[in-house]
């Protein structure tokens, strides 16, 4: 794979995503806003793994500044094999009388900056005839939890298609849907989740391991550990009057504030 591109690598997901490629001496390219965070993992990485590890601080909201990360992903200069799409945020707030530039800005870090970054991606490792697209979907792409789920069915359905489009090309193009992991993603949209129970959290080195193996394997969805499994199965099979009941974050989140005044 050579350079991993990552977004969003300052904490959670990505930042796992980070040490594992990192660790498995893959040198790396380092993408979010807070730079501080992002010079410090750098350094990290460097002492620990011996890596090369560029910081390219972008807040993916912006245009501009994912029109500089698709100029990173384009170079043939220590070309990037391996595009990590994973910066995201819950979008805590009903649609109807939400804020409108807090769900744009949303739509563009989860849906047009995965088009973007992806397309530059792939327009430099075709021709290379080698290296991978992991988009970061969620099991939330199967449910209808506001406009989250839209945003993760979306990211899920390009990767599928774009999968099917690369075959016979040496690339590969892999959507991971995760389940609840334990990250900074609940707390930064004020999620309380804390009455749920452990059973349902997965962890991120868990989930970052089962998704580049699915990577190096080339499947087009990963769902990493069994309990998902089931789950995605039941939600893809459900009746749709069903599965629009559940699943949502707040619902979840109130289950747990129940169980947890129990
Ligand atoms: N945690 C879960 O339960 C779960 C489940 C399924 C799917 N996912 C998905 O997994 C991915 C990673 O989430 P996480 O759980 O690891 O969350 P997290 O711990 O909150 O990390 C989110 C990352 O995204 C970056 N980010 C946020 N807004 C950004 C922006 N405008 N521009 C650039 N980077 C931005 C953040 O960095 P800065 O603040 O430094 O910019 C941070 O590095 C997301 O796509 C999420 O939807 C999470």
């Amino acid at each position: 794979m050579g350079t991993a591109l990552i977004t969003g690598a300052t904490a959670g997901l990505g930042l796992e995503f980070a040490w594992q490629l990192a660790t498995a001496r893959h040198d790396v390219v380092l993408v979010a806003r807070d730079e501080e965070r992002l010079e410090r993992l750098a350094s990290q990485l460097r002492a620990a793994a011996g890596v090369r590890a560029e910081v390219l601080r972008a807040d993916l909201s912006v245009r501009a500044d994912v029109d500089r990360v698709a100029e990173r992903l384009r170079a043939t200069e220590r070309p990037v094999g391996l595009l990590v799409n994973n910066a995201g945020m819950a979008v805590h707030q009903p649609f109807v009388g939400g804020d409108l530039e807090r769900e744009e800005a949303a739509f563009d870090v989860m849906v047009r900056a995965v088009l973007v970054l992806s397309h530059a991606a792939v327009a430099q490792m075709v021709p290379r005839g080698r290296g991978a697209v992991l988009n970061v979907a969620s099991v939330a792409a199967l449910t209808a939890s506001g406009t989250y789920s839209a945003h993760k069915a979306w990211v899920r359905t390009f990767t599928e298609g774009l999968a099917v489009e690369l075959r016979g090309t040496g690339v590969t193009a892999t959507a991971l849907c995760p389940g609840l992991v334990h990250t900074e993603f609940h707390d930064r949209a004020e999620l309380d989740m804390s009455g749920l129970p452990e059973v349902v959290w997965l962890h991120a080195d868990d989930v970052v391991a089962a998704a580049l193996a699915d990577v190096r394997r080339g499947a087009v969805v990963s769902t990493p550990s069994v309990r998902y499994r089931v789950a995605s199965a039941f939600l893809r099979t459900a009746p749709r009057p069903l599965v629009r009941v559940a699943g949502s974050p707040r619902r979840i989140a109130a289950a747990g504030r129940r169980r947890a005044a129990r």
